[in-house]
């Protein structure tokens, strides 16, 4: 059977982490759909049209680590104000959402264009400075340099950009449950987001 958990949000809100752990809780498939945004943006880095690079795009090729860096980050969020763009990743992801087994899908637009009937919406935020120092910290360890002013000035420019495009702007479907992660730990998150599934699967 099918079941959808929608998660969107802001860049660094803890999205990502709730998605990955509620999709190994409940045994459900995991698709973070920044990672296709990101693939584009990597590829037109490379000189390569981003509606082109959206229509050959191939799941098997999404390598998150490659992926996780701030320059793809801006290069994704540009490619994502593309309508056409848009387009090329709706049917993919539509399908994905509705595979059998479940289905947990995080990105910008997945509770108010991509799966608007999903069983569960959450839309999960934390205050800009609160984002950019994990994601600074996520960055070091990983072994990337990293400046704190300068996250903070990515994260708030993406913000800026993915919230202000006309197409599938980032912002809360009006049936989503806000979930606000500054001042939560992973724990708090996770059992606050595994709640809301528990009340509409029961
Ligand atoms: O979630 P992320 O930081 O990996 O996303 C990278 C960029 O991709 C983000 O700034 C905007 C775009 N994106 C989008 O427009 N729609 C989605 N569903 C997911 C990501």
């Amino acid at each position: 059977m099918a079941f959808t958990i929608a998660i969107d949000g802001p860049a660094a809100s803890g999205k990502g982490t709730i998605s990955r752990l509620l999709a190994a809780e409940y045994g459900f498939a995991h698709l973070d759909t920044g990672l296709l945004y990101r693939a584009v943006g990597a590829r037109m880095m490379e000189g390569v049209d981003p509606l082109e690079a959206a229509k050959a795009l191939r799941a098997e090729a999404l390598d998150g680590d490659a992926l996780r860096t701030p320059e793809v980050a801006q290069a994704a969020s540009k490619v994502a104000v593309i309508p056409e763009v848009r387009a090329a990743l709706l049917d993919f992801q539509r399908a994905f959402a509705r595979r059998s087994g479940g289905a947990v899908l995080d990105g910008r637009d997945i509770g108010t264009v991509i799966c608007p009937e999903a069983e569960v919406k959450l839309f999960v935020t934390a205050n800009a400075e609160t984002r950019a120092r994990r994601r600074h910290a996520e960055l070091l360890e990983r072994g990337i340099a990293s400046d704190y002013a300068e996250v903070l000035a990515d994260v708030q420019a993406r913000d800026r950009r993915d919230m202000e495009r006309s197409d599938a702007p980032l912002r809360p479907a009006p049936d989503a449950v806000r979930l606000d992660t500054t001042t939560m730990s992973i724990d708090e998150a996770l059992a606050a987001a595994r709640a809301v599934v528990d009340s509409r699967r029961a």
